[in-house]
């Protein structure tokens, strides 16, 4: 369990998946940690939900942390950073997890006195199994990455990569639930399809999908490998995989990499 004080600023989807998964890890205490949201209505939920102090402005929730998570969009962020400037001092750290956004960007726009960490974790925070990439700016030493990492440690793996990687990363594992969300839905109106009840599809579909991860994370081989061991010849796996192919599963997955890589490299161009 951590001393410091974390705020969370922008707490929408992401960062109040990461309240949720921090709190429920045990690592963050209730009472260090705060978000801020300008609207009311959202603020006054974040607080009945999950009984933190929920502040009106940014400036002040940089105020009161000692780490700042910057959850806010990439497309206003600038203007985040620019309220948050005159408060923001060089025993703070800032991490971000603006898709695309970097941190040479915003050690500029904060005057290149804080420690900044770039992070992108995914919405699985939520149930602590988020995949996060850490790259650290220029101010940021392996003490700042250790707070960083303890963060992200607290909802699920966590891996350091170079800056130039994060765009692709955001492209695949931070983007990558949504991809897994759309093959449990056809998957599962597969099974409806075929004379299954909604609830029955979807729960094999969910099992299934667990199972097959769980899987390749315990034996550790190469998935052409499992999927030869449950391709008999003759049967029906084969069968369901010729299908696949004639209609490029694989291929229409790495487009759709591409193009979240390609839409993370410019919103961290757009409002240069
Ligand atoms: N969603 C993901 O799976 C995911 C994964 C990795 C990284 N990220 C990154 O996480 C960040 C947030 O994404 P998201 O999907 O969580 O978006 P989101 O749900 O829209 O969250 C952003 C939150 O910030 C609030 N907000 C708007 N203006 C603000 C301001 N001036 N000050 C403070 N808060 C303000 C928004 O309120 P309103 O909705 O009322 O405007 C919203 O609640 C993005 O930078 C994104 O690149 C997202």
């Amino acid at each position: 369990m951590t001393n410091k004080t974390i705020a969370v600023l922008g707490a929408g989807n992401m960062g109040s998946a990461l309240l949720r998964g921090i709190l429920g890890s045990g690592w963050g205490r209730k009472g260090r940690l705060l978000a801020s949201h300008p609207k009311a209505a959202k603020a006054a939920a974040l607080r009945r939900e999950l009984g933190i102090r929920v502040v009106p402005t940014n400036r002040e929730a940089a105020q009161k942390a000692d780490i700042l998570i910057l959850g806010v969009k990439p497309q206003i962020l600038d203007g985040v950073l620019a309220e948050i400037k005159p408060v923001v001092s060089a025993r703070q750290l800032v991490v971000s997890i603006a898709a695309g956004f970097p941190t040479a960007r915003i050690e500029a726009a904060l005057g290149d006195r804080v420690a900044v960490v770039r992070a992108m974790p995914n919405v699985a925070a939520v149930v602590r199994l988020s995949a996060t990439v850490l790259c650290a700016g220029t101010r940021a030493g392996r003490k700042e990455m250790a707070q960083a990492r303890k963060i992200f440690e607290s909802i699920g793996m966590v891996a350091e990569l170079p800056e130039y990687q994060l765009d692709a990363v955001t492209g695949l594992s931070g983007s990558g639930p949504m991809y897994v969300f759309q093959i449990i839905e056809g998957l599962s109106d597969a099974g409806v399809r075929v004379g299954l009840s909604r609830d029955v599809a979807t729960a094999l579909t969910v099992q299934t999908v667990l199972g097959a991860a769980r899987m390749a994370e315990v034996l550790k081989v190469h998935p052409a490998i499992l999927k030869d061991q449950v391709t008999s010849p003759g049967g029906t796996a084969i069968a369901a995989l010729h299908s696949l192919e004639r209609n490029r599963l694989r291929a229409i997955l790495m487009d759709a990499v591409e193009a979240a890589t390609a839409r993370s490299r410019e919103l961290g161009q757009a409002t240069r």
